[in-house]
């Protein structure tokens, strides 16, 4: 396992990304960076402002000020914004709402790089996201493509919502997760897709666990 350094798992909203990346890395010892509650916390301070999402230039004025904290592997998913905790506010579906605008500003996106790139460095990591096997870590030794279909990937936010007692529309989650996935598809800078050395996959018919077991049995054979 010595020369294993980064695992990318990529792919649409839904797919199981932060559950099996967040596991994989506290099996490895890895550090697990959600790079979607970076642009998350971006869009936030956006709403919260009142800047308008589809300004890049007021968009970039914030980010410049905005000191973006992820919590260590121990945590389960702590999200900082300039000190302050935005762990839940994140989460809100205004801010699901808004945030593939946000991350459509080439600006953005290479200063998001910069960050991410940075926090690599760092550590040996497993970080999930969008971008990361073609983009963050095109040299990632480990790249997952992860899938599932629209409807499965949208029962399973259902499951999740009506677990947290909160409300939640099924038929409008599958158009959410669709539109969103359609704008991180169709996006000019690094748009949504599978690296050409990722593995796809497909976590339709997988439970959580099956999919950790998976993914730890392709860095295995990798790493021996
Ligand atoms: O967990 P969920 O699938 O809802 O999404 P997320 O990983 O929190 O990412 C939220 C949004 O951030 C995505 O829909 C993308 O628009 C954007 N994103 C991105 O563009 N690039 C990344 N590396 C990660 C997220
Ligand atoms: O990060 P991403 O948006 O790709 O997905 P997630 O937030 O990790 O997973 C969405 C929901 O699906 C969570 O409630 C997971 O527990 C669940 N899940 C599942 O039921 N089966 C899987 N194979 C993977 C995730």
């Amino acid at each position: 396992m010595e020369q294993l350094i980064n695992i990318a798992i990529d792919g649409p909203a839904g797919a199981g990304k932060s559950t099996v990346a967040r596991e994989v890395a506290s099996r490895l010892g890895f550090v697990y960076i959600d790079t979607g509650a970076m642009y998350r916390a971006l869009t936030y301070e956006a709403l919260r402002h009142q800047a308008d999402v589809h300004n890049e230039e007021a968009v970039m004025n914030l980010l410049k000020q905005m000191q973006i904290t992820l919590g260590s592997e121990a945590d389960t998913g702590l999200v900082l914004v300039n000190g302050k905790d935005v762990t839940e506010e994140i989460r809100f579906s205004e801010v699901t709402g808004n945030v593939s605008y946000i991350a459509r500003h080439e600006q953005v996106r290479m200063e998001m790089v910069r960050k991410q790139q940075e926090l690599a460095k760092a550590n040996r990591t497993v970080m999930d996201g969008r971008d990361i096997g073609t983009a963050v870590l095109p040299e990632a030794e480990v790249k997952i493509f992860l899938t599932a279909s629209v409807e499965e990937r949208a029962r399973r936010r259902h499951e999740e919502q009506l677990q947290k007692g909160m409300p939640s529309d099924y038929e409008s989650l599958i158009t959410e997760i669709a539109e969103r996935d359609r704008i991180d598809s169709e996006r000019e800078v690094a748009p949504l897709r599978k690296a050409e050395d990722a593995i796809e996959v497909d976590s339709t018919n997988m439970t959580a666990e099956e999919v950790i077991e998976s993914i730890l049995e392709i860095v295995g054979k990798k790493a021996s």
